[in-house]
């Protein structure tokens, strides 16, 4: 069977609807599974629209490509660790950087054995190919960064920024003379300053700007595939392609929004820091002025308060806590006790990273919201439980003008009657900043896997109730 190319016109269109409409589910938890869905049989869709196309000449490299690749795939998807998402999404676009420039040469290749280049084609060439680089050498970065293979802290040195205007000068300099005169050598010229300029561009960023950058790579990504499309003449990946660059460049916007960075800075800034420190808990608090509480503390306290907020952060993740919490948090409504839960944009290693782990445990929306919505209620809150979480309710951000946090709107948690932390030790969070919250005469540290102190709490609480 072979489709006919209006057949294959009105089966992208349907897949292209249907990937607005996954686009759209996500944007709220109750919605976002049915968005995925959505977005699935889109892909299904045009998958097979594509390869039932006439251009398809055989299927033997296809059919060999697409069974390694869905076996890799598998296998990734089922070991893969929620906490180390990001630098899977980060490998996949260097598979989508990769993608484009070889879609890009290739296609010049096949042009200029076959005829049929001319300067519109070059240009869409190398518009996929450059962008598509610096998104390849871009995510390598980024997931060498993520997965520590290269150290978080930001790199700078004198002339960066000239050396990259002059990087980017050199790739547009050869992308204009290749699309004029269809010269091989500057289109691998080309190539291979843009995937120095991905290098260039991410090796200065630190480890706390890191979500932004992953964010902005997506929408990179999106861009390069957008400009296959027109290389290919499929619109359907110029559709997907635009909306990917898009919903990307958006999310870089409202994340830097949250940190309360420029963009601008964020890209050639090169601030920020990764994590660090090695110190040892309970003493080394007591040294450091911190109290450190035992967990018939928190449930003396929350026993007979009538608001509690639940802060997660990253270390919820790790400790997989999510579900002892849901359990917590029926036991104190059952005890007429308000508990609900506060999500800061960037908590944990991706967006909406808390909002999936609690949705997981079933913890109602209501419960859940956002920074705007519930800072105002933090005076008037009993007791604040920190789960796992540290940047995002550091007081740094808005005291210490010489933090790298500084200006990062946080949780207001510090002015809750009474904060505890969940933690393991007094390591400091992603930033590797102090966390000034530590030092507030109403906080104290409960040491120890987040999980198992829910999980002594919600122990403690039954007793109490016999
Ligand atoms: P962090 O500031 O990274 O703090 C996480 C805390 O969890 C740490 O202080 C750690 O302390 C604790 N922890 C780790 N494992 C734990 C466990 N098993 N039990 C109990 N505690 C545990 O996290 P956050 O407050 O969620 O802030 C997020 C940070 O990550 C921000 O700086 C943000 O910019 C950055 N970031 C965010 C994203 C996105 S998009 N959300 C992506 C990358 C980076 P101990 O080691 O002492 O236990």
């Amino acid at each position: 069977m072979e489709l006919s190319v209006n057949h294959q016109a009105l089966a992208y269109l349907a897949a292209a609807v249907l990937f607005i409409l996954g686009l759209k589910g996500l944007t709220h938890p109750a919605t976002a599974r049915r968005g995925n869905l959505y977005a699935m049989l889109g892909m299904v869709i045009a998958i097979a629209a594509t390869l039932l196309g006439a251009q398809v000449q055989s299927y033997g490299f296809i059919i060999a490509g697409i069974a390694i690749g869905a076996v890799i795939g598998a296998v990734v998807a089922v070991r893969i660790q929620m906490t180390a998402m990001p630098q899977l999404v980060a490998a996949l676009h260097s598979f989508v950087g990769m993608a484009a420039v070889l879609v890009g040469i290739g296609t010049f290749l096949e042009r200029s054995a076959s005829g049929g280049l001319d300067a519109l084609l070059m240009s869409e060439i190398s518009a996929g190919v450059v962008i598509g680089a610096i998104t390849f050498t871009g995510s390598v970065i980024a997931f060498g960064k993520l997965q520590g293979l290269i150290g978080g802290a930001p790199v700078r040195f004198a002339g960066q920024h000239l050396l990259n205007a002059l990087i980017a000068l050199a790739t547009v300099a050869l992308a204009v003379h290749f699309a004029l005169t269809g010269s091989l050598l500057s289109l691998l010229l080309m190539t291979l300053l843009a995937l120095l300029l991905g290098l260039t561009l991410i090796i200065p960023i630190g480890g706390a700007d890191m979500p932004v950058i992953i964010s902005m790579l997506n929408s990179y990504s999106g861009w390069a595939a957008a400009a296959t499309g027109f290389t290919l003449h499929n619109n359907l990946l110029i559709i997907v392609g635009a909306l990917v660059g898009c919903s990307g460049a958006i999310l870089s916007y409202i994340m830097c929004r949250a940190m309360n960075r420029s963009i601008i800075n964020v890209i050639f800034g090169g601030f920020g820091s990764s994590g660090g420190g090695g110190e040892s808990a309970g003493a080394q608090a007591a040294e450091r002025g911190v109290k450190s509480a035992a967990v018939e503390d928190a449930v003396y306290w929350m026993e007979d308060a009538a608001r509690v907020i639940v802060v997660p952060g990253y270390g919820m993740a790790v400790a997989q806590a999510q579900h002892a919490l849901k359990e917590l948090m029926q036991q104190l409504e059952g005890r007429g006790v308000e508990v609900r839960f506060a999500i800061h944009p960037v908590a944990g290693r991706m967006p909406g990273h808390m909002n999936v782990l609690l949705a997981e445990a079933d913890i109602p929306y209501d419960n859940v919201q956002e920074m705007d919505e519930i800072n105002p209620d933090f005076p008037g809150t009993d007791v604040v439980l920190v789960v796992g979480a540290n940047d995002v309710v550091n007081p740094a951000a808005r005291e210490d003008a010489s933090s790298p946090i500084y200006g990062m709107p946080i949780l207001e948690a510090g002015r809750a009657r009474q904060v505890y932390f969940l933690k393991r030790s007094m390591r400091p969070g992603y930033s590797g900043v102090d966390n000034l919250l530590f030092y507030q005469d109403n906080t104290s540290l409960i040491f120890g896997d987040a999980k198992d102190t829910i999980e002594a709490i919600n122990a403690a609480l039954k007793g109490g109730g016999h």
